[in-house]
């Protein structure tokens, strides 16, 4: 597997390979990034596994400056998962100077996480197309844990006409139902056992569906009190269409429970496509 840390290098590395499989991450791997690597190896020829820890995605507060940077043991699992090349750019070659040039996702960006994370959208579709043109992959695949995320990428690779197939993966979970994600690492023993709740709310308002409710803000809201009376600050808890993210109504099918919750100082998120067909 080769490491590589400039996109100079890159180009020559991936010249002959007509097939490429790219999975974009930000580091600090765990089992759902792995399962990303597996889904993209039948796929392609040449996999690789972008590390880059993108400033323009975090708003002023958020965690950039202390989220977990991990190289050497992240390269460790890629070697062993199968992938031909770990491209870990440095914040000078992805943004040699300030980038005023920024792809603006359409209204979508505005909802949901894009409402409490401002400009966040923005900055991943800005260095997911910034990482398509220096990769120049044939496929790209993304995890649903990150569900708007998911739908902001496709819609940009639609809508720009870029020559790129997006691959959506599973949201991996641990045995107790916590959606694995590089900012669990951030819980307290105590707050890791609590985490879980988000979860099974969500799962609550899915089986809810499932029986037939469809007076989707009150399920919402019912959620919402029950995480703030265990002491989450819940930023959304929300019944989505899986298309578009925008209101479902009552005959509605493809549905999808998204929430985002703070616990202590760790910002929680998950969803759950719900099928009514
Ligand atoms: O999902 C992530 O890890 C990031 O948002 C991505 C897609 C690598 C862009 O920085």
């Amino acid at each position: 597997m080769d490491v590589i840390h400039s996109v100079a290098e890159l180009r020559t590395r991936l010249a002959d390979e007509r097939q490429v499989a790219l999975v974009p991450t930000m580091g600090n791997l765990h089992d759902g990034h792995i399962e990303l690597i597996q889904l993209a190896k039948p796929r392609a020829a040449c996999l690789v596994a972008s590390i880059f820890v993108n400033r323009l995605q975090f708003g002023p507060g958020e965690d950039f400056n202390r989220y977990p940077r991990t190289l050497a043991a992240d390269c460790e699992r890629l070697a062993q998962a199968g992938c031909n090349v770990v491209f870990a750019p440095d914040e000078q070659q992805v943004y040699p100077e300030p980038q005023e040039f920024t792809v603006d996702p359409s209204d979508i960006q505005h909802v949901l996480e894009g409402a409490f994370r401002p400009g966040h959208f923005r900055g991943v579709a800005t260095v997911v197309l910034k990482l398509f043109n220096m990769v120049q992959p044939q496929i790209a695949i993304f995890g649903k844990k990150d569900y708007q995320q998911y739908l902001v990428l496709r819609e940009m690779v639609k809508q720009l006409a870029l020559p790129i197939e997006i691959i959506p993966a599973e949201t991996v979970r641990a045995p107790d139902g916590l959606a694995l994600s590089s900012r669990n690492s951030y819980l307290s023993a105590r707050e890791r056992i609590e985490s879980i709740a988000l979860f099974h709310h969500l799962d609550g308002i899915r089986r809810a569906l499932m029986e037939g409710r469809r007076d989707f803000s009150v399920l919402e809201s019912e959620a919402v009190a029950s995480l703030n009376a265990r002491g989450w600050e819940t930023d959304y808890v929300a019944v989505r269409r899986q298309s578009d993210l925008r209101e479902p109504d009552v005959h509605s099918r493809a549905l999808v429970v998204l929430g985002a919750a703070r616990l202590g100082k760790t910002r929680l998120i998950d969803n759950m496509e719900v099928d009514l067909s």
